[in-house]
């Protein structure tokens, strides 16, 4: 019988675990064996593998991480460590890799087919949703409600004591979580890398909201600020709390930095369904024969080519990686889109 190997890489993002479970049970249906490689480009080099069959997967749809664990690989960065890989998985007699992750295991995942000709198919997992070609990434919404939670939480308390909080979200050079949550969470201003700010303007942005949320009468401010703002957080508070008794009588001001809590916990309702179909649509791929390919979760036309599922459609891993580059250098048109929305918002947040 032909084998499929599946891995994932990079961050745990919830709803990794759904799709090696979805891809598993897919691939087990139409007579192809399985086995999963442990802790990502680490145990593939060494040659760690796990026979997966729909049993041994079964209690696992729900469960939030990797329970194939993950790494950062150093040593897949290097030619040798992929060639190792490539050799572990001929003598497996795998026919098609499935690697889940982000940007780095796709580039990974790239270089391996380069290097080895294995066949590779990429399932877009992070919860930064910072990977072009796909609507949303697997884990995204998880952690968007997992960050809307803790900032309602902090809404009690800030509102009971007058305070400001600025709250750190993750998403490394990204700032969709921050941007995203900042809507939900009715933040009253959202600070993200793409934005471009010096450390002065975000200081002097953050004074003037103050002084303007204590002139509304608020009791609560809250600032979302993305992982990847320079100076911080932690600087940002410092240097706005310095002027807070002239600024903000009677307020006080804390920041919290949500952290890795944001990547753990169930998959949504939402992460599942995304996750099961990506699955889906990736071992198809793979069997078909596809390689050097991403799926992506585009409900529209999105000039990808279609699979059998509406919403997944198949991007060459070359382009994906390209229009990454330019999400996050802010280039790309969906990013110019994001700031041109958050700017045209700027003034209605902090009513
Ligand atoms: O890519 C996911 C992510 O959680 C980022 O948001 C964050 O910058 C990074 O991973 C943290 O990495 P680590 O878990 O290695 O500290």
């Amino acid at each position: 019988m032909p084998t499929l190997a599946i891995l994932t890489s990079g961050g745990d993002a919830p709803g990794m675990n759904t799709a090696v479970v979805s891809a598993t049970k897919v691939a087990a249906a139409r007579g192809w064996d399985v086995v999963g490689v442990l802790d990502g480009y680490e145990g593939l080099i060494d040659g760690r593998f796990r026979p997966l069959t729909p049993e041994v997967v079964s209690r696992w749809w729900n469960l939030g991480g990797t329970e194939l664990g993950s790494a950062r690989s150093e040593r897949f960065r290097e030619r040798a460590g992929r060639t190792q890989a490539g050799e572990h998985l001929k003598r497996a007699g795998v026919e098609a890799l499935i690697v889940i992750g982000g940007n780095g295991s796709l580039t990974g995942g790239q270089a391996l087919e380069r290097d080895t000709g294995v066949r590779v198919v990429g399932v877009p997992a992070s919860i930064d949703n910072d990977l072009a070609c796909t609507s949303i990434a697997i884990g995204v919404d998880t952690a968007l409600n997992t960050i809307v939670e803790a900032c309602d939480r902090l809404s009690d308390t800030a509102r009971s004591h007058r305070r400001a909080f600025f709250v750190e979200v993750m998403g490394r050079d990204c700032g969709y979580l921050a941007m995203a949550s900042s809507i939900a969470a009715m933040a009253d201003a959202v600070l993200f890398r793409e934005q471009g700010r010096s450390e002065d303007e975000l200081v002097h942005q953050l004074r003037g909201l103050l002084r303007d949320s204590v002139s509304r009468g608020k009791q609560r401010v809250l600032v979302i600020v993305a992982e990847g703002v320079s100076p911080g957080t932690a600087r940002l508070a410092e240097r706005v709390s310095e002027h807070l008794e002239q600024d903000a009588p009677g307020f006080g001001l804390r920041h919290t930095v949500l952290g890795h809590v944001v990547r753990g916990g169930k998959p949504s309702f939402r992460d599942r369904l995304v996750a099961g179909r990506l699955a889906f649509g990736a071992v198809s791929a793979a069997m078909a024969g596809e390689s050097g390919v991403m799926v992506g979760y585009e409900p529209s036309e999105s000039g990808g080519v279609r699979s059998a599922d509406p919403s997944v459609h198949l991007f060459p891993i070359d382009r994906v990686l390209a229009d990454t580059a330019a999400l996050l250098d802010g280039t790309h048109p969906t990013t110019k889109r994001r700031l041109a929305l958050l700017d045209a918002v700027a003034g209605v947040l902090p009513l």
